[in-house]
């Protein structure tokens, strides 16, 4: 199994959950986003080696090539891309190049080697500025930034090969807001510079990194007018990935599901969790709302529930107790 991106937050979390189900699992990552410490963790809590790790651009054929020739791979998880929104309206092009190049480059490897199964991370911004919640996987994409734009274009050319290769099978999974960590602590989240998402916020706040949350915004058609969010814990994140890998070969083509709890939380909802799992007070002040944010994206996760029989089981208790958990063991995160 190759594992791209597995030096990742849900990368690290899904090699553990996939060496310890028996799989040999191989990580190409080229650490713009991630640390090789993360890759020590996970053999540390997953009791078991990688099988082996390339330090390596997912575009660079030579790479790809030299990794298909050295090891039996028989599927792919995709995990590696670049995924900071804004980061993505300035430097367009870096996203496409990256995102959807990195996957081309990676699915004509596969095909020259003869490797037909394809887990593919994409994401509930495809949606877009939803009208209705729950979403389900027919509602329309609507991607409103160049990020999410490059998550449907993958997605659109996956299914399309799928039409013409007989053989090829894709699971896109549509993750909703992973959170959370490892509940051993040595595995987490760990942005580079200022978080851009809500919960590695927290955590630094609580640990004294940063002093108060900017609540984005109390003026939305919400119950208490901040931002809904369907947050789902990554060890749940990682599992799906398991599970989608046991059921790639249930039928042939491509096949999206979402990847979320079906329950909606708003940032003070999060917020106070927070508070309860950490003991820590967050100071927070309500400032405008973020640019290109939405009211609420909630997932409805009937089809994967059906399909496999499948459901994320923790709670947000968990997803806050377990961030905080990391935070608190790793300040610095990976830094030593
Ligand atoms: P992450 O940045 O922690 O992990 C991505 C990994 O890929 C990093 O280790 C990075 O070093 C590596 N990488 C990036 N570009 C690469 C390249 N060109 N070649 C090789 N390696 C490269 O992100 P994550 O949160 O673990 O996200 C994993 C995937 O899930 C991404 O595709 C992301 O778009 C998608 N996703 C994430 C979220 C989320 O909120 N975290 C939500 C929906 C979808
Ligand atoms: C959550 C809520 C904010 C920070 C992003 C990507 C999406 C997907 C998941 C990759 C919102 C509010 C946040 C802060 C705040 N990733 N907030 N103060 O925007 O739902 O989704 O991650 O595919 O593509 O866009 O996540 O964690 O940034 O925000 O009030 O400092 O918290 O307004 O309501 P988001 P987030």
């Amino acid at each position: 199994m190759l594992i791209t991106g597995g030096a990742g937050f849900i990368g690290s979390h899904t090699c553990v959950e996939l060496l310890r189900t028996g799989h040999e699992v191989v990580v190409l990552d080229d650490h713009s986003n991630s640390s090789p410490e993360a890759l020590e963790r996970i053999a540390k809590v997953a009791g078991r080696p990688l099988a082996a790790t390339y330090v390596a651009d997912v575009r660079d054929r030579r790479s790809l090539n030299a990794v298909f020739t050295a090891h039996p791979i028989d599927a792919v998880i995709h995990f590696a891309a670049k995924k900071a929104v804004g980061e993505s309206v300035r430097i367009p092009l870096a996203y496409y190049d990256i995102n959807v190049g990195g996957t081309m480059a990676l699915v004509s490897a596969m095909h020259d080697h003869g490797v037909h199964r394809l887990v593919f991370s994409s994401s509930c911004s495809i949606y877009g500025n939803a009208t209705t919640v729950p979403l389900t996987e027919e509602s329309p994409a609507a991607p409103t930034n160049p990020y999410a734009s490059t998550k449907w274009a993958c997605e659109r050319a996956l299914a399309d090969l799928c039409q013409h290769t007989p053989e090829l099978r894709v699971s896109a999974l549509r993750y909703f807001n992973p959170v959370g960590a490892h509940p051993t602590g040595l595995l987490g989240e760990d942005p580079r510079g200022m978080p851009n998402n809500i919960m590695p916020f927290l955590t630094q706040i609580a640990v004294g990194r940063r002093e108060e949350l900017k609540v984005f915004g109390d003026d939305y058609p919400t119950p208490d007018g901040t931002g809904v969010r369907d947050y789902i814990h990554v060890v749940d994140v990682a599992d799906g990935h398991r599970v989608a890998l046991d059921h790639i070969d249930d039928e042939p083509g491509m096949h999206v599901f979402n990847l979320g709890t079906g329950r909606g939380t708003s940032v003070l909802d999060l917020l106070r969790t927070f508070e309860e799992a950490s003991g820590r007070p967050i100071p927070y002040s309500v400032t405008g709302r973020r640019p290109g944010d939405v009211a609420e994206l909630v997932a409805d996760p009937a089809r994967v529930a059906a399909a496999w029989g499948w459901s994320a089981r923790r709670d947000l208790a968990a997803m806050c107790r377990d961030a905080w958990n990391f935070q608190e063991q790793n300040p610095y995160g990976y830094a030593p």
